[in-house]
């Protein structure tokens, strides 16, 4: 069921030419003070609507697939999904978006129920630490409820990443890789691997089975400006390509990858028939990395990825080990991959 604010906008895209506010009333049964607040709303949002007296109102020819609008119904005009994001819930801002899917989860909400926001004031990273959530990028967070074991949870978040680099492939033209086990690593114009995404994936567990699943994705779309601490790692999109990408399209392209490589895990019961995908797009495939083993760092070189999800690296003696996600952090030797 569309919005009023949602039908005036598609009137607006639909009409070649302008639009009275009195057709607009009359054609959706509103008055005219009701148009024009949902007007100023649309312009608030930074649709480029223009008003010219006795002739109404237009949306200007400039709106593009390029212009960053961010909200519900741009998403909406975007989606292509049969079950992620089925429904999806829109927010200017909240604490966390995994916990708010939490929430929903708590209240029935079905598996693919998805949180989107603009802002984060209580963003959430991998081990405890804070993920800073300003202006101009993508959080969001996904709800699973599958028959697995809870062992296979952390292969979701692999899924989840070749969904990413997919979906950012999609809109930008540019390639976008898997540091694993689920960073989304881009090159900037030296050839340094940038991190552009990070993932957590948040499970609950009752009698050793598994009651929900939250995925979360934090994607530095349009950010131009980073802290000191990551400033060396860290990157946009907006920095890489060289131009704003839009957010909305970017959600419902990562939702449809995710849609489709969801439903292969999901229906063979395991990462199997998505290795070999994985893998081509692994970046630290074939490098040099040291393995940051609590017990024991060492160097090796990462060959590539076994059924299970697990990296394996061939260590300077020639012996082969199999790092499970979550478990130890891989660093590149000469950069961040
Ligand atoms: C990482 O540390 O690399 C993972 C960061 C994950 C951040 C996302 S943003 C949306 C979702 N909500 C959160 O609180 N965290 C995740």
């Amino acid at each position: 069921m569309l919005s009023t604010k949602q039908k005036i906008l598609r009137r607006l895209r639909e009409a070649q030419d302008y639009l009275s506010g009195q057709e607009l009333s009359e054609d959706l049964g509103i008055s005219r003070t009701a148009v024009w607040k949902n007007i100023r709303n649309l312009k608030k949002e930074g649709y480029p609507i223009e008003a010219v007296t006795n002739r109404g109102y237009r949306l200007s020819a400039v709106e593009t697939e390029d212009a960053d609008l961010f909200n519900e119904e741009e998403i909406l005009r975007h989606l292509k999904t049969a079950w992620v994001g089925h429904p999806f819930y829109f927010a200017a801002e909240t604490g966390s978006t995994n916990e708010d899917v939490f929430r929903l989860s708590g209240q029935g909400s079905p598996q693919g129920t998805a949180a989107v926001a603009a802002i984060q004031t209580a963003g959430r990273g991998r081990r405890g630490r804070q993920w800073i959530s300003p202006a101009g990028n993508i959080y969001m967070s996904i709800l699973l409820r599958p028959d697995l074991s809870p062992e296979a949870a952390p292969s979701l978040t692999l899924v989840m990443a070749m969904a990413v680099a997919a979906g950012v492939t999609e809109i930008t033209g540019l390639p976008a890789q898997i540091k694993w086990p689920n960073d989304i690593v881009m090159q900037d114009p030296e050839g340094q691997f940038r991190k552009v995404c990070g993932i957590l994936t948040e499970m609950r567990v009752e009698n050793a089975e598994i009651r929900d699943i939250v995925i979360g994705i934090g994607i530095n779309v349009n950010q131009t400006v980073f802290s000191e601490e990551i400033r060396e790692t860290a990157s946009s999109l907006r920095l890489i390509t060289g131009h704003s990408v839009s957010r909305s399209a970017l959600t419902a392209a990562v939702w449809a990858h995710f849609e489709r490589y969801c439903t292969l895990f999901l229906d063979h019961r395991g990462f199997a028939p998505l290795r070999e995908e994985y893998e081509s797009v692994l970046a630290n495939r074939g490098r040099h990395v040291r393995v940051l083993d609590p017990a024991q760092p060492y160097d090796g070189t990462a060959l590539g990825i076994d059924e299970r999800g697990a990296l394996l690296v061939r260590k300077e003696d020639g012996s082969i080990c199999r790092i499970e996600s979550g478990e130890v952090s891989v660093r590149g030797i000469a950069g961040y991959v």
